[in-house]
This record gives structure tokens, C-alpha cells and sequence, in this order.
């Protein structure tokens, strides 16, 4: 089976409803499904423009569907607001909101009942990669995060390893570490869930990912795509890695 390789860009806590249309509207024509995660305000603005091939999604969202959770947004509301996927438990919300895989097992739960992808982002810390550790914490995150998770949701399901000592460093991991680590993921997913679900999820690879870096991990076998946060905020780079994955698009 071949996959698509697929880009999904991370804008974090960027730009305004402005800054982001006028991005968008800049953009290349896409020749293939491309993803970009826009700040909440940004969501139904952009999501409206229905740019071919683009996919708006969310950064966050919170398990409830409603209620009294004072600033928080729910699956339905960025739903409704336009967003297809959502990135869930990324490592700037473990570690600065204190996000555990439990309470994000819970968020991709609830982005698979209101019909969005969940990207579930993991990700081992320097300390862990220099204490031995970085096997068992991905392989923690990753069940726990994905606890009774149907099989037949991996289809449409992303996992992106990111790891933390890689992400806004402009230190990309090395594509052949991060193969390896793909490699071991597909497998705890093949060993809990089955070969085909292996197969079918998309394994990401985030953290510092530039034009520079981008071919390499392409040609990794287990990396099906890449989560691109800073290189993705700039139209010169952003386009280029969309280039270099799709070929010239001129
Ligand atoms: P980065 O961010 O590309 O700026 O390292 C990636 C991410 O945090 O998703």
C-alpha cells in the first residue's frame, strides 16, 4: 500500500484572523491534501475560504462536548467552526499545562466521536533520551494516550513523534534515528491492535522539520509525513517543503 506522504502544519499560538486569510490565500496552488492547525480564532475565517486540498484543523480541544469549563472549546464547537482534525496532547500542553496521557486519551476519544482526525503527538524529553529512557516513555504515551481506541479508527488516525529536544531547535532529530523510532511505534501498533491498523495508521515526524531536513525523513519507510511548526509560519519555507514533498508545483 502506498501513502500518501502527508504535511500538517502546526501554527501554535500565531497569527490573527487577518495575518492568517491573507496566508492562506497566498498559498500555491496544492496539487494534495495538505493540513494546517490554526489558533481557534482563526478556524471558521480560514476554514471558509474551502481552498482546494486544504484541511483546517485545531490545536487542542476539550473532552466535553459543553458545559462549565470556563475558556475551553469543545470538539463540536471547532466542528461546526470548520475544523476536519485536531492535534491533540502535544508537548507544550503535557508539559505546560500539565496534560497527562489519560486526560488526552479522553480528547482523542471525543475528536473521534465528532468526526475529526486526532493527531496524538508523543514525544520523549533530552532526560529521558540521556537516562535510557525514550523507548518506555514513547511506548507509555502512546497506549495509554490510545487506551480503548477502536481498531477501525486508526484509518483516520495520525500519531506524531516529536521529540521534545527537537522541537523549535532548529535540531532536527536525524532521519535515520527517527525511522527507527517509527519503526518501533508501527510495531507496539501491529502487537495491540493488528496488522492492518499498523499499516494504516500515519506516523509523523515533528520537531525542527525545514526544507533542509524534510527529503531525508521522506525517504524513511515508516515516516508517512511530517507535523511542521516554525518553518510552516513563513510562506517562502512553508512552500518549499510543499514543493519539495509534492514535486515542483510551479
Ligand atoms: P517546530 O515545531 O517545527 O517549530 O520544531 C513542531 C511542533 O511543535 O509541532
Amino acid at each position: 500500500m502506498t501513502k500518501q506522504f502527508r504535511v500538517i502544519c502546526n501554527w501554535k499560538m500565531n497569527k490573527t484572523i487577518s495575518e492568517a486569510v491573507g496566508f492562506v490565500k497566498k498559498i500555491p496552488p496544492l496539487l494534495a491534501p495538505t493540513y494546517i492547525a490554526v489558533p481557534f480564532t482563526a478556524l471558521n475565517a480560514v476554514a471558509s475560504l474551502d481552498i482546494p486540498m486544504l484541511q483546517i484543523g485545531a490545536q487542542n480541544i476539550y473532552p466535553q462536548p459543553e458545559g462549565a469549563f470556563t475558556g475551553e472549546v469543545s470538539a463540536p464547537m471547532v466542528r461546526e467552526a470548520g475544523a476536519e482534525f485536531v492535534i491533540v496532547g502535544h508537548s507544550e500542553r503535557r508539559q505546560i499545562f500539565s496534560e497527562t496521557s489519560e486526560f488526552v486519551n479522553k480528547k482523542v476519544k471525543a475528536a473521534i466521536l465528532h468526526d475529526l482526525m486526532p493527531i496524538l503527538c508523543i514525544g520523549e524529553s533530552a532526560l529521558d533520551r540521556e537516562n535510557g529512557q525514550a523507548a518506555e516513555v514513547l511506548k507509555t504515551q502512546l497506549l495509554e494516550s490510545l487506551k480503548e481506541i477502536e481498531p477501525k479508527t486508526f484509518k483516520n488516525l495520525g500519531i506524531a513523534y516529536e521529540p521534545v529536544w527537537a522541537i523549535g531547535t532548529g535540531k532536527p532529530s536525524t532521519a535515520q534515528s527517527a525511522q527507527e523510532v517509527h519503526f518501533m511505534l508501527r510495531n507496539l501498533i501491529q502487537e495491540h491492535w493488528g496488522e492492518d491498523e499498523a499499516q494504516e495508521v500515519f506516523i509523523l515526524y515533528g520537531g525542527s522539520v525545514s526544507p533542509d531536513s524534510v527529503e531525508e525523513l521522506m525517504k524513511q519507510p515508516d515516516i508517512d509525513g511530517v507535523l511542521v511548526g516554525g518553518a510552516s509560519l513563513n510562506l517562502q519555507t512553508y512552500s518549499k517543503i510543499i514543493e519539495l514533498v509534492r514535486g515542483d508545483l510551479s
